[in-house]
């Protein structure tokens, strides 16, 4: 099917991989059908992508960012959320570029590296990356407040009772270094290189999911990748559009989805979460049915060219 066949009806759009540039193909879609959107667009920093150039003019690159977020708005339905990843050098565009295309600020999320902080002369080590968290219209109508229950700091004499709420600093998420300290869940071509140095952790998408939807509902990617967003959304039972410009990428995504690994299968995180009321209905599907052969059907995912 190409994308100039694209109905109203969503069955066409819901669990697919569009391959194609996200702009073209967004205006296409029917708009307040998405709950959420995950951007994680390349950041404009020379790095190697067969498709994309990431060494545009920084005015060019940050009218094509409002473009995205104001396609993305008109996808989103209202009460909605966004959140839009970048390096923390361009924090104020992406404010503004948000605010431009009519969002509402809500957090600026800290995401900060359990790596070791890169080195800059002049200046102090850049440790984080940051999320800026907004939505359509001014408050979320879904907002599940996780709690975790992270190590005890060594002054703390005493255990806490039930965790700790998430707050908007994100310092127990591991990002997926190069070489051999990235991991199983990174993956390798078959000479063992990194296949996408910028895959994103599942359990950065898994709270970003699991905070800002229910079970059922709508999650866009735009600048998919390997699919992370597809691939923990469809274990905890929400739908998934991802978009992603690179071929090789979209067969990539496929491939993942209808073959889950055991590192991609992300039930090793509910424990992380016990805390949390309801959690096992914001969770969505049961431990004990988590087979993940529930996704191994090749016409769940389709791949559409345009
Ligand atoms: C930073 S990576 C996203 C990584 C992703 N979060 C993951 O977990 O794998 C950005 C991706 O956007 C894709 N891309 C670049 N320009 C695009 C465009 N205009 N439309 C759709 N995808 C695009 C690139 O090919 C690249 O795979």
């Amino acid at each position: 099917m190409y994308i100039t066949e694209l109905s109203h009806n969503n069955e066409n759009i819901i669990n697919k991989i569009f391959c194609g540039n996200c702009i073209k193909i967004m205006n296409k879609l029917p708009k307040e059908i998405v709950n959420l959107t995950f951007l994680d667009p390349p950041f404009n920093q020379q790095k190697d992508y067969s498709l994309h150039n990431d060494s545009m003019k920084e005015e060019d690159y940050w009218k094509m960012m409002e473009d995205v977020c104001s396609s993305v708005f008109d996808r989103t339905i209202t009460g909605g959320a966004i959140y839009f990843m970048q390096r923390e050098k361009n924090t104020e565009f992406v404010l503004q570029t948000l605010r431009k295309t009519g969002w509402t600020f809500q957090n600026l999320i800290i995401w900060k590296k359990r790596t070791s902080a890169v080195p800059v002369k002049n200046k102090y080590g850049k440790q984080y990356q940051v999320i800026v968290y907004a939505t359509k219209s001014s408050k979320a109508n879904t907002f599940h407040r996780l709690r975790i229950n992270p190590i005890l700091p060594a002054n703390y004499k005493f255990a806490r009772e039930n965790g700790i709420y998430v707050t908007d600093i994100w310092d127990d998420i591991k990002e997926l270094t190069s070489g051999y300290f990235a991991g199983n869940e990174a993956i390798r071509t078959n000479n063992n290189q990194r296949f996408h140095k910028q895959q994103s952790p599942l359990a950065l998408l898994l709270r970003i999911i699991l905070s800002s939807t229910n079970v059922g509902d709508v999650v866009l990617d735009p600048f998919a990748g390997t699919g992370t967003t597809a691939v923990v959304s469809t274990q905890i039972g929400r739908k998934s559009i991802s978009i992603e410009l690179d071929p090789a990428n979209v067969e990539c995504i496929k491939n993942r989805i209808n073959n889950i690994r055991e590192a991609d299968n992300i039930q090793k995180y509910y424990e992380n979460y016990i805390c949390t009321e309801n959690l096992s209905e914001i969770w969505g599907i049961p431990t004990n049915i988590y087979n993940l052969n529930v996704v191994n059907n090749s016409n769940l995912f389709n791949v559409m060219v345009n």
